[in-house]
């Protein structure tokens, strides 16, 4: 049978590749670290950090935990000192009923606590309510405790961190920090209610806020979507 040239540059280059070691080198390319499954990302485990600082809204906080808990993402509570105040102003709960929503909780002084590490995986950090304080100490890097060095570490760590900011009106400090950290990967998300959705309920307002909050680590908690009924 004559050989056709197809056939022939195939036994060349099968004849070259043998002759220079090509198969031997291709195997320990595909043997060599990039390629073993040791390098393959381990899935980052289903919980998130929440912080509450003592801005009004501990109500935010309080919803995200409900429905972290409702979707089974493992919560990580920090709450300020001010957050406790708040809590005695804005609800009938006690300090003990607020950590019993979180699947874990730490003192906000505890700044050697697990979530003050990059090593801590996690989905992110919602801060909900945010207040002027703590968007300050996130947007100088001069973290003091452990709910703004869990901030720091998620921006470092280039996970999502998100923001409900809850101030008004605003001067232009206050807008320079939200551009700082925005600047710096953080979503800074205040808690506008949407009246599109026709709220029935001061809760109502408050799970679609909280629900777009969560949308933004890809959680669906099923917040009003605008326009989806008629998809
Ligand atoms: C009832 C109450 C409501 C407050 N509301 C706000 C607010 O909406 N926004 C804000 O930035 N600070 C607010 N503050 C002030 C903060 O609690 C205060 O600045 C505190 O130092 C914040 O500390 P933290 O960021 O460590 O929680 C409020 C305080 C109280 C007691």
């Amino acid at each position: 049978m004559r050989p056709n040239r197809a056939r022939l540059v195939r036994r060349f280059c099968r004849h070259a590749a043998l002759e220079t070691g090509f198969f031997e080198e291709r195997q320990a390319y595909m043997n060599s670290t990039p390629h073993s499954p040791a390098v393959i990302p381990a899935p980052v485990p289903a919980r998130l950090i929440v912080g509450i600082s003592g801005a009004s809204g501990i109500v935010y906080g309080i919803t995200a935990l409900q429905l972290l808990r409702r979707l089974g993402i493992e919560s990580h509570l920090v709450a300020s000192k001010s957050a406790i105040v708040t809590l005695g102003h804005e609800t009938d709960l006690k300090y003990a009923e607020l950590c019993a929503l979180a699947d874990r909780h730490y003192q906000n002084s505890d700044i050697g606590a697990a979530l003050a590490s990059g090593s801590f995986r996690s989905l992110g950090m919602l801060v909900a309510p945010c207040s002027i304080r703590t968007l300050g100490e996130i947007s100088s890097g001069v973290t003091a405790s452990l709910l703004s060095r869990a901030a720091d570490v998620v921006l470092k760590e280039r996970r999502r961190l998100v923001l409900m900011v809850r101030e008004t009106p605003l001067h232009a400090g206050h807008l320079q920090a939200m551009l700082n950290v925005t600047q710096m990967g953080a979503v800074v998300m205040p808690p506008v209610p949407a009246f599109y959705a026709r709220p029935a309920s001061l809760q109502d307002m408050v799970e679609q806020s909280v629900g777009r909050a969560l949308d933004l680590f890809g959680l669906d908690s099923g917040p009003h979507r605008w326009g989806e009924q008629t998809l």
